[in-house]
């Protein structure tokens, strides 16, 4: 069953035809193909996980995360990567398995760290020496031991994505700087405590690349680092994440196979444990966008159709940067159809505008559609990814609901906000 395929005019989403998606659960809605995933993470396992030992796979829950999202993930038996007490308290409510969880994250909270570490999570990424202050002082008060890795700051220069999407820079809130003056003690630290078991170390470039020379550069330093560590303390790292990132396709470039990124990255691992001498460690990956991303679409409504002589004709839509922030925070860029009429002509450029109160709210300018009309319905694609996770309630405007499709079938993740739904947590207050 296709991801997308067009039948008599009508886009069909894995076996559902749009129109009646939209006539079931309204507009706007996020619909997201399982299908899709399955095939994404089959492909992880033939060029990952099958093909390398040692390996596994956290997705990355920050790109799409729900309750049934979590029964995905455990059902197809990989990790989980979270990275607050939201997420987590969302993978407990599911009881999946504490040892398939990451915690990442800069900034933890003494709380957040306390849930973790009584839930009994596999691993605790560390972001900087305060986090381990924390963790020694949980883990000697409940006579537990944490397994931790540390996140590197690669220092890497010239990353090939959106500033804001850039994390392994010098200038990072992200990670452990590379200063002798504070990684010496820190790893000293590590190694020797009797509260935490030190696995080895972390490092998350950036997200949606296409290229694979920032994830080379930064293993690059991380096996330095490992090397150095061998050299100076006698202690083999075992574990080496190499976080997420893994582009997908959105207008003109098409995704790289998971093995373009990892087939060279885990030589690099081989061939320098080789020449060290050591045992290999287990090698551990983050994705969250290129499971997800072109999982998903929306479907919005056409409304008012604005037509300014000689400058632009503005197609909104009942939804915008409340449901996908991503062109106003990142001049993301997508494309998109009209689902009941898919198989028109093309006859002009359109600009795609959200309902937001803000000029901003454009969701794709310039894209070449038959002449919209009111009532149509508009499919924006690979919006599974940084979507509904990114969702707010701006303007007071409900979250959309997000539907799974599998194999002609259709179901509710997440149900849509009501209006009774915004003001449930508003408190009237005396005003005398
Ligand atoms: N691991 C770590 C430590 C991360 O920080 C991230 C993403 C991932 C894994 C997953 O990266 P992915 O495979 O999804 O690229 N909101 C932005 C993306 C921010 C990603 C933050 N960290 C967007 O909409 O593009």
């Amino acid at each position: 069953m296709p991801m997308k395929e067009i039948r008599e005019n009508t886009l069909y989403v894995d076996g559902v035809s749009a129109l009646d998606l939209v006539e079931d659960y309204g507009t706007p809605l996020y619909v997201l193909s399982k299908t899709a995933i399955e095939e994404r993470i089959g492909e992880l396992r033939t060029s990952f996980l099958d093909k390398y030992p040692k390996t596994r796979v956290a997705y990355a829950a920050k790109a799409f995360m729900c309750k049934a999202m979590v029964q995905i993930i455990e059902e197809e038996g990989l990790g989980l990567d979270v990275v607050s007490g939201g997420e987590l308290y969302t993978a407990m409510a599911m009881d999946f398995p504490p040892e398939r969880i990451e915690f990442n994250g800069n900034n933890k909270s003494y709380e957040e760290l306390a849930m973790a570490i009584d839930y009994g999570v596999g691993r605790i990424i560390i972001d900087g020496m305060g986090e381990l202050d924390k963790i020694e002082a949980l883990c000697q008060e409940k006579n537990k031991k944490a397994q931790v890795l540390y996140r590197i700051s690669p220092g890497i220069s010239n990353i090939k994505t959106h500033k804001y999407m850039s994390t392994g820079m010098a200038d990072s809130k992200f990670g452990i700087p590379l200063e002798e003056g504070i990684l010496q003690g820190a790893l000293e630290r590590a190694i020797q405590s009797d509260h935490v078991d030190f696995y080895g170390f972390h490092f998350h470039v950036g997200s949606q690349l296409l290229d694979n020379q920032s994830h080379l550069e930064g293993l690059g330093v991380i096996l330095d680092l490992v090397e150095e560590v061998y050299k100076k303390f006698g202690h083999r790292i075992r574990e080496i994440n190499l976080g997420g990132g893994f582009g997908v396709h959105y207008t003109h470039q098409d995704r790289p196979p998971f093995a373009y990124f990892l087939d060279p990255l885990m030589a690099m691992i081989g061939k320098r444990y080789d020449i060290m001498g050591l045992e290999r460690p287990q090698v551990v990956i983050e994705p969250g966008r290129s499971l997800v991303a072109e999982a998903g679409l929306t479907l919005y409504r056409v409304g008012d159709i604005k037509k300014i002589p000689g400058i632009r004709t503005y197609v909104s839509v009942d939804g915008g940067m409340t449901d996908n922030i991503r062109p106003a925070l990142y001049q993301a860029e997508y494309t998109g159809l009209l689902a009941n009429r898919a198989q028109e002509e093309e006859e002009a450029p359109f600009t795609i505008a959200g309902k937001c109160c803000e000029s901003g709210d454009i969701l794709i300018k310039d894209l070449a559609l038959p002449t919209p009309k009111e009532g149509d319905l508009l499919a924006v694609l690979s919006t599974g990814a940084y979507g509904y996770s990114m969702a707010s309630n701006y303007n007071r405007l409900p979250t959309a609901p997000v539907v799974l499709v599998s194999r002609g079938k259709s179901q509710v993740m997440v149900q849509g906000q009501t209006y009774e739904d915004l003001i449930r947590n508003d408190r009237e207050v005396q005003l005398k």
